[in-house]
């Protein structure tokens, strides 16, 4: 069984603020990293780091050379990277003293995966082996629908949640992966709608799809027809969250692929996660199986 993250490569430029800059404010930083990141990316390192075979597909130009290496030493295959002549994608990111972030994406590589790319990059995948996307490279649609036709099984995170999901085929996923703010919103409900809500409401919508929503202090909640689970988070305090919704998708799909049960592989995703907030950093926050299981 293999498993390919087709998705985002970002350098991640985080910059440590008092708060989130407000509309035409101006204030200084008193700290800036430039780290390895994007939400496919951090996933692929998350489901490496946790133990599992992990091929990543992706486009990135000469400027995301450090970040190729830095997957390499987590022993993820890189094969399936595409190296262009333009910017690799770009988040700049402001963390205020709380350690909730803000974020402004620029695609670079991550919207100039082409159809013929597409084709070329999923060509090897065999039925059963896994596919993880989420929401920021183009064409998913396609990649969703021809992942399916050669019967590899598909986990989604639909972040960010933008208009563009609303035209994915999400009924072709085996796993859904949100936050309580996109679960609502894929729910069609309010933002404040409780999270065992909006779990009855995906089950519904999406009922052969096994759905998993992290909704903060609240804790992690599983819906799949009419099972419900829930585990509490780990408490720890917060420096950092960037990355941590990445996190907790990587160390339950592992722990689901290593057999564990739905309520332990919630609970090894909320304890890594809970590690991943403690630090600052995306890629590099993500703790290792070691630290973990
Ligand atoms: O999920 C965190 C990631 O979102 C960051 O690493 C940043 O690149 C953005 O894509």
């Amino acid at each position: 069984m293999k498993v390919l993250v087709f998705g985002s490569i970002n350098i991640d430029l985080l910059y440590s603020v008092d708060h989130i800059v407000k509309p035409g404010e101006t204030i200084s930083s008193s700290m800036f990293q430039k780290s390895a990141g994007g939400k496919g990316a951090n996933q692929a390192a998350a489901l490496a780091k946790a133990g599992l075979h992990v091929y990543m597909a992706g486009k990135i130009g000469s400027d995301g050379k450090f970040i190729l290496e830095l997957l390499e030493s987590y022993k993820i295959n890189t094969q399936k990277i595409i190296k262009y002549d333009g910017a690799t994608g770009q988040a700049i990111i402001q963390i205020d003293k709380n350690g909730q972030n803000s974020i402004i994406l620029y695609p670079g590589g991550n919207e100039e995966i082409t159809v013929n790319e597409i084709q070329e990059t999923l060509s090897g995948f065999n039925p059963g082996d896994i596919i993880v996307l989420q929401n920021e490279i183009v064409h998913l649609d396609l990649i969703m629908e021809t992942a399916k036709k050669q019967g590899m099984r598909i986990c989604v995170n639909p972040s960010p949640f933008n208009e563009k999901i609303s035209s994915l085929p999400l009924n072709l996923a085996n796993w859904i992966f949100v936050n309580e703010i996109e679960g609502a919103a894929l729910a069609g409900l309010p933002p404040e709608t409780d999270p065992q809500t909006v779990l009855d409401k995906l089950t519904k919508l999406y009922p052969a799809v096994e759905i998993i929503l992290t909704a903060g202090k609240d804790g992690a909640f599983y819906g799949f027809g009419k099972t419900r689970i829930k585990n509490e988070i780990v408490k720890v305090p917060v420096v950092d969250t960037t990355a941590a919704g990445d996190t907790f998708t990587g160390f339950f799909l592992t722990a689901r692929e290593k057999n564990m049960s739905v309520q332990e592989s919630l609970k090894i995703a909320c304890k890594a996660s809970s590690i991943t907030v403690s630090k600052k950093g995306a890629m590099e926050s993500i703790p290792f199986a070691n630290e973990v299981f």
